[in-house]
């Protein structure tokens, strides 16, 4: 009796400190594939903020690296290798005070202007029209401007549209060429004001409403540049916004209505919680913050679905990421913060979230690229660091306007104290040379998943892998060792008949590609 409960009791014991068995059961369905995931979900933003345009992409002319005028070529690399299809500028907060005109000619004769969002430092707009257009170019990515509705006027906006796109002969594209530029650069993705309930203006949704329609009039199509609206929508959970826009704004009226969602570890704006100290408990309450953009989401989707039910609109998710409290010692203006494992992992459930959203979440923009919040790059004088969220975008690539395929499945559940949230997600695609892709997230910190899905419709032989993980969430990539995380080949999935089986590392992204 008493060897029974010893050996029962060492049996609870064991138990409760070896790692759990977790396992799942999936379907991955090849025979109805879904909407196409716009790569545009891939995108990126790059605001006059810190050091993300002046000493990120925009360096001094004495910086010792490799430049086309004053852009930095190292970073232009980096991000071309992850094919970014789209970059947002030059705000954020920053737009609603930009006026076009002040960054346009003669450097030396531009006026010098007050960042009054960010730091209060004062800049010499030579970074402007022609120089981000030129860096886009360099990118070979899509121009996403964000015109100023919060201090701008409709005249001021109508006339950068057409400096910008027309090639009729006016005073505009006179000036155009003037500064060095003959043929229209024919952006598209325009955004009529940013955060208009906030820095943008402080409007109420009806209010702004009328102001969208004013501005997105004037705002005009020209030869080979249909403009793709975007209207400025909801902060997180604000669904009364989304529904008075919907209800106000026809569908033909905006190519897409935005959704700004940060994800805040401690969940409070006040202290938000370091980059690079947490514990196991902010861990978990940084994914359940994460993990809400399905719920945010889902609902706006909802009520956009009541207006809109041939999915019209896209759902522009243009400003996600995590966002921390600064690096100690830097300008607080600046949002400076280290990357580390823990970003990764944010970064892909939030594009898996998108990726199993593709019918209305049309284009996406991480804040931001260089420098500031969860950036893909960090600088330091000649030095730069790709950071573990680079890696997941360059993970995800594969998905690029390839169709969805929907994965069936219950996750097993990732608990700390009474709360749960769940440990897994995936999202699958097939890209046009009928390669399917698998992005899996296993966010629990201690429990390796054992994961086996049926393959209906899905025709391969080979399976590889590639994995981002480190010994600990808090590990980073530092200008001392700036391949501490990086992407490695991953052999934990095979073939079984038509199943496939793979085991899936405690806190790790892994992306399969199956032929
Ligand atoms: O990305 C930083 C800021 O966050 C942007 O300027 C603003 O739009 C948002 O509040």
């Amino acid at each position: 009796m008493k060897k029974a409960s010893l050996f029962l009791s060492a049996g609870l014991l064991l138990s409760s400190l070896l790692p759990a068995q977790l396992s799942v059961n999936a379907i991955v369905d090849g025979q109805n594939p879904a909407a196409v995931i716009s790569r545009h979900i891939y995108g990126h933003f790059s605001e006059h903020l810190g050091r993300c345009i002046y000493d990120g992409f925009w360096v001094s002319d004495t910086l010792q690296v490799p430049k086309k005028d004053r852009i930095r070529l190292d970073i232009v690399e980096a991000l071309k290798k992850i094919n970014i299809p789209n970059l947002r500028w030059p705000g954020g907060c920053f737009a609603d005070e930009y006026h076009w005109r002040d960054g346009i000619g003669p450097r030396n004769q531009r006026p010098y202007m007050v960042n009054t969002n960010w730091g209060g430092v004062s800049e010499d707009n030579s970074f402007g029209t022609h120089e981000f257009l030129e860096l886009c170019t360099l990118l070979k990515t899509e121009p996403y401007i964000s015109g100023n509705v919060g201090s701008g006027t409709v005249e001021e906006m109508a006339k950068w549209v057409e400096y910008l796109n027309s090639d009729a002969k006016s005073t505009m594209t006179d000036l155009r060429a003037q500064n060095g530029r003959t043929e229209p650069w024919s952006v598209k993705f325009w955004g009529v004001g940013n955060e208009s309930w906030g820095c943008g203006g402080n409007m109420t949704p009806d209010y702004y409403a009328d102001q969208y329609k004013r501005y997105a009039v004037y705002a005009r199509n020209y030869k080979n540049a249909r403009l793709m609206k975007i209207a400025c929508g909801a902060s997180s959970s604000d669904y009364n916004w989304t529904e008075v826009m919907m209800k106000k704004v026809h569908v033909n009226e905006m190519w897409g209505l935005s959704l700004h969602h940060y994800t805040i570890p401690t969940g409070s704006w006040g202290k938000k919680g370091s980059a690079t100290a947490f514990d196991e408990k902010e861990y978990f309450t940084t994914m359940k913050n994460c993990l809400y953009m399905e719920e945010l989401v889902t609902r706006h989707s909802t009520i956009m679905d009541k207006y809109d039910p041939n999915k019209k609109v896209a759902l522009a998710v243009d400003e996600w990421g995590i966002w921390t409290d600064v690096e100690p010692g830097t300008n607080p203006g600046f949002l400076y913060q280290q990357n580390s494992l823990r970003d990764a992992i944010v970064a892909a459930s939030t594009l898996n979230i998108f990726n199993n959203h593709s019918d209305r979440v049309r284009l996406a923009n991480l804040a931001q690229t260089v420098n500031v919040l969860q950036a893909l790059v960090l600088t330091q004088g000649r030095q730069i660091l790709l950071t573990p969220t680079y890696h997941v975008f360059d993970l995800f690539k594969v998905h690029h306007d390839a169709k969805r395929l929907n994965v069936n499945f219950s996750s097993p559940m990732y608990k700390n104290g009474d709360a749960t949230v769940p440990a897994l997600n995936i999202s699958a695609s097939q890209d046009s040379t009928g390669a399917v892709h698998i992005s899996f997230v296993n966010i629990d910190p201690a429990n390796k998943i054992s994961f086996r899905a049926a393959m209906p419709g899905v025709k391969w032989t080979t399976v590889k892998g590639q994995i981002l993980t480190s010994a600990k969430l808090t590990d980073v990539n530092s200008f001392d060792k700036p391949e501490n995380l990086k992407i490695q080949p991953f052999s934990s999935a095979k073939k079984e008949g038509n199943e496939l089986v793979v085991e899936l590392p405690a806190k790790s992204v892994v992306v399969l590609e199956l032929r």
